[in-house]
């Protein structure tokens, strides 16, 4: 198996931080990961393309990065069966998938990271997530060095959560991902951005329609650093929406089941007046306020003080928690950004 020591993790992160690794793995078969699974390793990161993790500290926690390629294409009556790699680029199998006329994960173009990292956050955006067409995750179990089957109900799935990233995580890891895209298609024009479609609308008009709006809303990865939302949308009940909705009544919201509403942490921190705050080389997006910046080659911990900063003046102006969707890593592993600082 492939591997190296003190390796330089700057450029497989998106907010572009120095982090060094101690030592690197690169498995690509299964053989590699029964050999990774006999190490006895207590502290690890499994890194995708690095577009949603924050390395915080100069060196990382001993890093397992995932070499799995491969796309097969299984045609049935009525859908059609597609298994992707874990390391496959996210985007690069959306257009493999449009351009063979395999409809439904055009919605999610242009998010950056990799096949394997989709299902651990379940990705979504304009009016679609993963969860949709997710039939199976092939999963390799660190303790039992055998290969599980996990089908969409044993997942977890719900907004930005899955059992990948709570109960698994660190268990094992994703080796491909299995969709399921029925034949039977209509294009999902709900977002209020590209509404302004015909019904009749190809699914290649609609990725093409989602990467105009993501390159005019959110800010490129590659120049300018950063790992998309910083957090998650907060998922309030229906009475301190309502409360909240009377005293702010332009606020984004958007009704969720079990009488919650799910309100814009972006719309947030814009009204505490954090849109366009810069400090230490890191900043607030001019036009996203959920997105935080490395403008000037600051370090992890430099932009973990501004998630924290952020966070704490919402709390004082909202009485509103943001959960962090970006992975704080540290070089005794993965942490909850605030329990970390406290202790
Ligand atoms: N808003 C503001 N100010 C801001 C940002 C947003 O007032 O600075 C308002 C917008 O005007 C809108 C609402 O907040 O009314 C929601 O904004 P937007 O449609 O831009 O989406 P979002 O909720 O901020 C989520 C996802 C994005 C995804 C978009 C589109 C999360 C954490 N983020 O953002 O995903 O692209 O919806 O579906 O759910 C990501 O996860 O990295 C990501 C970019």
């Amino acid at each position: 198996m492939k591997t190296i020591s003190n390796f330089s993790l700057k450029k497989i992160n998106s907010f572009n931080v120095e982090s060094i690794a101690p030592i690197a793995y690169f498995p690509s078969c299964i053989d590699d990961l029964i050999t990774l699974s006999t190490l006895g390793l207590s502290s690890f990161y499994i890194l995708g393309e690095g577009f949603n993790t924050l390395l915080v500290e100069n060196e990382s926690p001993i890093i397992i990065k995932p070499e799995f390629k491969g796309i097969e294409i299984d045609e049935q009556a009525d859908c059609t069966i597609v298994k992707a790699a874990a390391s496959e680029n996210w985007h690069e199998f959306v257009g493999f998938c449009i351009e063979r006329g395999i409809n439904g994960l055009e919605n999610l173009a242009l998010i950056p990271g990799s096949v394997g990292a989709a299902p651990v956050q379940n990705i979504g955006a304009y009016g679609v997530e993963l969860a949709q067409y997710c039939q199976e995750v092939l999963w390799f179990d660190f303790e039992t060095q055998s290969v599980i089957q996990y089908q969409h109900k044993d997942c977890g799935f719900a907004y930005r959560e899955s059992i990948f990233k709570k109960k698994l995580k660190n268990k094992g890891l994703i080796i491909s991902v299995t969709f399921c895209f029925p034949k039977k298609w209509s294009a999902n024009l709900s977002y209020a951005g590209l509404d302004h479609l015909p019904a009749s609308a190809s699914s290649k008009d609609v990725m093409n329609a989602v990467i105009k709006v993501r390159q005019s809303k959110l800010p490129d990865p590659y120049k300018l650093p950063n790992a998309g939302s910083f957090f998650k949308n907060p998922v309030i009940e229906y009475e301190r929406w309502q409360a909240l909705k009377s005293k702010h009544p332009t606020m984004p919201s958007y009704p969720q089941a079990d009488n919650k509403v799910k309100i814009a942490a972006g719309w947030l921190i814009e009204q505490a007046g954090l849109k366009g705050y810069k400090v230490n080389g890191v900043g607030v997006h001019e036009k996203q306020a959920l997105v935080i910046v490395n403008y000037e080659a600051a370090s992890g911990k430099h932009i973990a003080d501004l998630a924290l900063y952020i966070r704490r003046q919402v709390e004082e102006q909202f009485n509103i928690t943001l959960e962090p969707e970006v992975r704080a890593v540290f070089s005794k592993g993965e942490y909850n950004l605030t329990e970390y600082k406290n202790g």
